[in-house]
């Protein structure tokens, strides 16, 4: 795709608005909620199972309708149609951005584009259906326990190795959906190069029921391989040691060929490092890495909670890319979503996002969050190479509710940096426990247990947004010198989020939301949300380094005095 100039958006009439309203703005919630008796009506909005209410943020009507135009004005519905058509709007990577294909029905008669496209050569729905398919059966096999390990036992634990996205998303989904998984099975995720991380994941297991995923993009990412490596070594070294495994090539090639599996586009690696292609399942370079739980990347999670659920699981996100396309910009939930981190980002100047899900089970949410936002748009050139006219990506971050509020929150009630945070629960837990005794006060014996939990949700972003003025302080006899500690000053923008349950289909949706939201603002900005060379200096430099850390002293000299002096430290501290 040709580089074309970004639209600059302060260079549009909506965004000179916004900046004039944003000089002398003064939100006031507790004002607009008691003169718009609809205000809660006309800012919830509806995407598929989500129920996303926006009203409790700093918008008002002009405030949204410049917004609006803006998104006209950079053509956010042609870019999103470029997209998923196949362009390449990945520019400094020339490739096309298509993980909407991953979810796309294998039986869609009305599909946008039509079933069959093609894109780079690629048969995109053929390919993507055909590696599912592949996915599904040994998926199937290792659950019925018709696939074993090479001693003839089911296996029992699955071990993904994989790093960034091919981890985070895993994980995130393996702990939303635990209600889910069958019953004897157990992932474990190793991903950091850290030899702490792999030795306490494998030390209780039994190389006999253990199978590895090693999952890459590339199959070239030092840490996955490493670690790919070492479990290779402690599966060996543990059946070896138990008299499971014998001591030749073939006994050793036949134990990775049962308890070692790939995911990867480089087929070639994955055979290099002695998996066999039959048991690798391959993607495309047209799916970033943190665009890639959907595809065979999402394995291990396929046979946790098997291919009917995850069948759901991707409806839910075509469902949301199916809103994003269609759904007009007044109730298109991403949209809304990234406009108003816009108007909070690059004129509220809000820096940081947080996403506080009242659900224990998207305890790594905000983690998965991290690199899908944060890698995305945290840029500071745009496509075209020029430099970005505003501010771009938030530092986004958060913990599950009720947790942060026994942490962080008195920051975001009390603190001085605007915080606008997303809030998301659903209606109905997994595990629905009654308090069957109660406290014997205010909690009644019987008390439902998530009932009690969501009054915190509620609770919570009703603080945010009213407060607590003095005179309400003051009423409550509070002593007048510790009345300003106790003054909330509201105006704390949240969004609130619910759904029916955690469901697959649900959790989906919220993924989905949040790659449209991260297109959208990319396209606002004008930056490229799905490259990232922010992280190949890093990586540069450690590979130059590594042979100082061992000692090589050429390698240390070379460093700057800094680093050497900490390298030296750490080689007399190091036993
Ligand atoms: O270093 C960043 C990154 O390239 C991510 O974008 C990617 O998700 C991760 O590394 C892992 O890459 P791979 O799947 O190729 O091992």
């Amino acid at each position: 795709m040709a580089k074309n100039t970004p639209i600059d958006p302060t260079s549009t009439d909506a965004w000179k608005q916004l900046a004039g309203i944003a000089t002398d703005f003064s939100p006031d919630l507790r004002g607009w909620f008691d003169s718009d008796p609809s205000r809660a009506a006309r800012y919830t909005f509806q995407a598929a199972d989500l129920t996303v209410d926006l009203s409790k943020g700093l918008v008002t009507e002009e405030i949204l309708a410049h917004l609006l135009q803006l998104a006209q004005d950079v053509d956010v519905a042609g870019r999103y149609q470029s997209m998923i058509e196949g362009s390449h709007i990945n520019v400094t990577e020339d490739r096309a951005v298509l993980h909407t294909a991953l979810r796309r029905p294998k039986d869609g008669s009305a599909l946008v584009p039509p079933a069959g496209f093609v894109v780079d050569g690629d048969d995109v729905d053929a390919e993507v259906h055909a590696t599912l398919d592949k996915v599904y059966q040994f998926a199937d096999r290792v659950r019925s326990g018709s696939w074993t390990g090479v001693t003839g036992k089911r296996i029992t634990t699955i071990v993904n190795i994989g790093i960034g996205g091919s981890d985070l998303g895993p994980v995130m989904v393996y702990e939303a959906l635990k209600p889910y998984v069958q019953a004897g099975l157990e992932c474990r995720f190793v991903s950091n190069i850290d030899p702490n991380d792999i030795a306490e994941k494998t030390a209780d297991l039994d190389p006999e029921t253990t199978l590895f995923i090693v999952a890459s993009k590339t199959f070239g990412t030092l840490e996955t391989l490493t670690n790919a490596r070492l479990a290779r070594q402690w599966l060996w070294g543990r059946l070896g040691g138990s008299g499971a495994l014998a001591d030749t090539d073939d006994a050793r090639a036949d134990a990775v060929a049962k308890h070692f599996v790939a995911v990867s586009t480089a087929l070639d690696k994955v055979a290099a490092f002695g998996i066999d292609p039959e048991n690798a399942f391959g993607f495309w370079d047209w799916v970033g890495g943190r665009y890639s739980v959907d595809s065979a990347i999402g394995t291990s999670i396929v046979i946790a909670i098997g291919p009917d659920n995850w069948r759901e699981f991707l409806a839910g996100s075509h469902a949301i890319d199916e809103h994003m396309r269609t759904a007009p910009f007044e109730r298109n939930v991403p949209v809304l979503m990234a406009l108003l981190n816009v108007w909070y980002t690059d004129f509220l100047k809000a820096q940081t996002h947080a996403v506080l899900p009242y659900a224990q089970n998207l305890h790594r949410f905000a983690a998965y969050l991290q690199q899908l936002t944060m890698e995305s748009n945290g840029k500071s050139v745009r496509w075209d190479g020029s430099p970005v006219t505003t501010e771009t990506g938030e530092v986004f971050w958060g913990e599950p509710g009720t947790n942060g509020q026994h942490a962080f929150y008195q920051l975001i009630h009390q603190g001085t940096h605007l915080i606008p945070a997303d809030f998301i629960a659903v209606a109905n837990p997994a595990h629905p426990l009654k308090d069957e005794t109660g406290d014997g006060n205010a909690v009644k014996p019987g008390q439902d247990v998530h009932n009690l939990f969501m009054a915190n949700f509620f609770a919570q972003t009703k603080a945010l947004a009213f407060g607590k003025t003095a005179e309400e302080v003051r009423a409550e006899g509070t002593e007048e010198s510790v009345v300003p500690a106790r003054v909330f000053s509201g105006n704390r923008p949240t969004t609130s989020i619910l759904a029916p349950a955690l469901t697959p289909s649900v959790l989906g949706q919220l993924i989905a939301l949040y790659e449209h939201i991260v297109f959208t603002q990319g396209t606002i900005w004008g930056i490229d949300s799905f490259d990232q060379w922010g992280v190949e200096l890093g990586k540069q430099l450690a590979m130059q380094i590594a042979p100082a850390v061992e000692g090589d002293r050429r390698a240390l000299e070379s460093q700057d005095s800094s680093t050497k002096s900490l390298i030296e430290r750490y080689l007399e501290l190091r036993d």
